[in-house]
């Protein structure tokens, strides 16, 4: 296997997510190449390859693996085939990119992270948030003591709703809302703060919207107490109309910081006839939009792929790790457990580790 050049990366999975790391690696060519992309449905992948001008197209991901030149597979299948596929790809000696959450279960957490261990490849967690240029901005100034003691990090995303169906099915997918973007603001408190020690988690959460869709919750409050002494607030939704909104806030003794990811990027724009794309599910351009630019730059997909090939050549050590995710599905698992319980948990919650978050809230 070659160990200098470009990194040879496949891909699993051909649609939404896919797309984005396609674009990602196209976007920051220097470090990485894909060479590969797999998906189960016949014509999706070759459709994909045509766009990106990817060479080799496979509808079974082992076959894909089969592969001697591919170093790094990336991830972007539904949740629940996180913890197999990282296994396999592992086992055939590739290094993995997993995208969020992790997995299902904190059982699959650890088998993902001792398999990829045991097999001697790097398990990358593909939180993009940590590679976000205006949230990294927000750090920076964090860290060089602009806001004194920082005591509450809050994180929010919010659309109408995921445009997969796997999504809804909580057994796909492990849980609703908080699951699927609270996963982002969990490890976003985590990570700005340093990574200090998780005391307690408690969540409100509910299903107000959607209740004829899924089981999970549509939208959820999330408070995590650290050891530092600092709170971290992530407040997400399903339910919230007009398109992706994802923003931070800061505070601390000294100072405070707000930073806006799509709306502060954006051109407040009236059309009447409307265009093509204003923003990540935005359900129309027409009256009143907010249309964004060099989106995924601004998320820092681009800037995460290098980052994740980068550590394949042993030039960066990985920032979003397996135990990253690991930290994730345990605050998740408590947080659905504080909404089962309706009570604060402590940490750390002995949780059973073969359940998924959704099984501490409700029966399903
Ligand atoms: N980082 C982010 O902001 C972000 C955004 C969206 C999705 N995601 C994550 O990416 C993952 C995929 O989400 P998505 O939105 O792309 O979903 P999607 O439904 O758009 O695409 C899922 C893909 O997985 C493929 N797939 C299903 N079974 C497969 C199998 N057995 N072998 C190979 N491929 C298979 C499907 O064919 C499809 O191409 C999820 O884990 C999701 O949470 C992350």
């Amino acid at each position: 296997m070659a160990n200098t050049g470009k990194v040879k990366v496949g891909i699993i999975g051909s649609q939404f997510e896919a797309d984005i790391h396609a674009t990602a690696f196209r976007l920051m060519p220097e470090d990485a190449e894909v060479v590969a992309v797999c998906s189960p449905t016949p014509g999706n992948a070759a459709k994909l390859a045509k766009h990106y001008g990817i060479p080799r197209v496979f509808t079974d991901y082992k076959e894909m693996l089969r592969e001697p030149d591919i170093e790094m597979v990336t991830i972007t299948a539904p949740n629940y085939l996180h913890c197999q596929m990282t296994l396999d790809i592992a086992a055939a000696g590739k290094h993995v990119v997993c995208e969020k959450p992790l997995c299902m279960t904190l059982e699959e957490a650890d088998r993902m992270i001792d398999g990829c261990r045991k097999q001697g490849v790097l398990l990358m967690y593909a939180e993009e948030l940590f590679f976000t240029p205006k949230y990294l901005k927000a750090k920076e100034m964090a860290d060089q003591g602009a806001f004194g003691k920082v005591y509450l990090v809050k994180q929010s995303e919010k659309h109408f709703g995921p445009h997969s169906s796997w999504f809804w099915d909580v057994s796909k997918s492990g849980g609703g809302a908080l699951m699927d973007l609270g996963c982002h603001g969990i490890a976003f408190c985590y990570w700005f703060l340093g990574r200090p020690e998780i005391k307690s988690v408690y969540a409100q959460m509910g299903t107000y919207v959607h209740a004829d869709k899924t089981k999970g919750d549509d939208d959820t409050f999330c408070l995590i107490e650290f050891g530092n002494g600092a709170v971290g607030a992530v407040e997400v939704s399903w339910g919230k109309r007009g398109g992706m909104d994802d923003k931070i806030e800061v505070f601390g003794e000294g100072g405070v910081t707000y930073a806006n990811l799509h709306m502060g990027n954006a051109l407040p724009t009236y059309s009447e006839y409307g265009f093509a794309y204003a923003v990540e599910k935005a359900p129309s351009t027409q009256g009143w939009t907010w249309p964004t630019y060099e989106e995924l730059w601004n998320y820092g997909f681009p800037q995460e792929m290098r980052h994740f090939a980068r550590c394949v050549r042993g030039k960066e050590t990985p920032q979003a790790t397996g135990e990253d995710g690991k930290v994730v599905m345990e605050v998740l698992l408590a947080a659905y457990a504080s909404a089962g319980q309706e009570r604060k948990i402590r940490m750390p919650y002995q949780a059973d580790r073969t359940k998924m978050p959704i099984e501490l809230w409700k029966s399903l």
